[in-house]
């Protein structure tokens, strides 16, 4: 070969490895800025709910921080059951349809999970049931179904706690007749709701377990709702009057509507506990007419649902999947806020 002809050859050469070169890195590039989307397909019983919109809107900002950290995009839509399980279970099945890689259900009705596990199971899309809580039977049905909620017995135990602890700082102040005795209503959450039953029965319980004397005048449900607790506690003040001495309320949206209606009756408000810790009953705790909540953790149980989809996702490794008790449970604890620990307690959230 000519020498002329050599250095054609090489300049061809050199010129189509530059090509391919450059093909191959725009084709990496490209995929790099076409991220894997993860979907997530929400549904929760009621949106209205001051404890579940908090929850979601946490998860939405986890999300968000996750796709700049991870490089991905993550779709999170989220359905509102509006009280009705024929409407959450077709929301479920559009979402299966839609092909959404996890389901994380804030189921309305909790005896109907074991439909919506076979359906997920069907479909092999991992379930995450969320704050309202499947019996173990029918979470043991497939083994990617996970219920990620706080223990309801544990925040009517510190409730009760609360209670004794007030009453002990200053009886003198809450036993407005003097007899030694707790005289107090209790607000109930919605009929059936683990958190209800057993906020209910574990307060009293853990009350007596103390040794403080208490006599129930009068409880109802208020299905968590602050208006309803209002109306209601309307109608305790105008049959017992003073002699209601504390306010044992299975939630803090409750918790402010007894509030209320001792407000609007130019009544002092006696003692009232709630649980969840929103920010209004914190802020009512700094104005000193709710004695404490319970915190329940709606940031960490929201952490937790996405940390369980990016696992499920191939996102996260297995080492770095939050761990399951029993194969199926994800318990967070609940903390006590009261004036005394409010400052501190709002620091450790920052
Ligand atoms: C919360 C309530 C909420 C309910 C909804 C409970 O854990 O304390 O505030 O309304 O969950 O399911
Ligand atoms: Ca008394």
């Amino acid at each position: 070969m000519s020498s002329a002809v050599k250095s054609f050859c090489s300049r061809w050469t050199s010129l189509l490895l530059v090509l391919t070169l450059s093909l191959v890195l725009a084709s990496c590039s490209l995929r790099q800025t076409e991220p894997d989307t993860i979907r997530i397909g929400v549904t929760v019983y009621d949106e209205q709910d001051t404890f579940i919109a908090s929850l979601i809107q946490s998860l939405q900002q986890d999300a968000q921080q996750a796709e700049v950290r991870y490089g991905i995009k993550i779709n999170v839509s989220v359905a509102d059951g509006k009280g009705n399980q024929t409407t959450q279970m077709e929301q479920v099945d559009r979402f299966i349809k839609q092909g959404c890689d996890v389901l994380c259900v804030n189921i309305v009705d909790r005896t109907a999970a074991a439909v919506l596990i076979d359906k997920a199971k069907e479909a092999e899309i991992p379930l995450l049931f969320f704050n309202r809580e499947p019996v173990e039977e029918d979470l043991r049905r497939w083994d990617e179904v996970v219920y990620v909620g706080a223990k309801a017995e544990q925040s009517g135990v510190l409730q009760g706690r609360m209670l004794v602890e007030a009453w002990q700082d200053d009886t003198e102040r809450w036993d407005k007749n003097g007899d030694g005795v707790l005289q107090y209503v209790l607000l109930e959450g919605e009929p059936g709701h683990q958190d209800a039953l057993l906020r209910t029965e574990y307060a009293a319980k853990s009350m007596t377990a103390e040794g403080l004397s208490a006599q129930k005048l009068a409880g109802d449900t208020a299905n968590w709702n602050r208006g309803q607790a209002a109306s209601k506690m309307r109608l305790w003040l105008d049959q017992y009057g003073d002699a209601i001495e504390a306010v044992i309320s299975n939630n803090d949206d409750m918790a402010l509507g007894a509030i209320d209606a001792f407000l609007e009756k130019e009544m002092e408000v006696p003692l009232v506990v709630g649980v969840d810790a929103t920010k209004q009953a914190l802020d009512a705790i700094e104005q000193g007419t709710l004695y404490g909540t319970v915190h329940n953790d709606a940031d960490g149980i929201a952490k937790a649902l996405l940390d369980l989809c990016l696992t499920y996702s191939g996102i996260l490794e297995d080492s770095q999947a939050p761990h399951l008790e029993k194969g199926h449970y994800l318990w967070f604890s609940y903390q006590e806020v009261t004036a005394k620990n409010i400052d501190e307690w709002r620091q450790s959230l920052n």
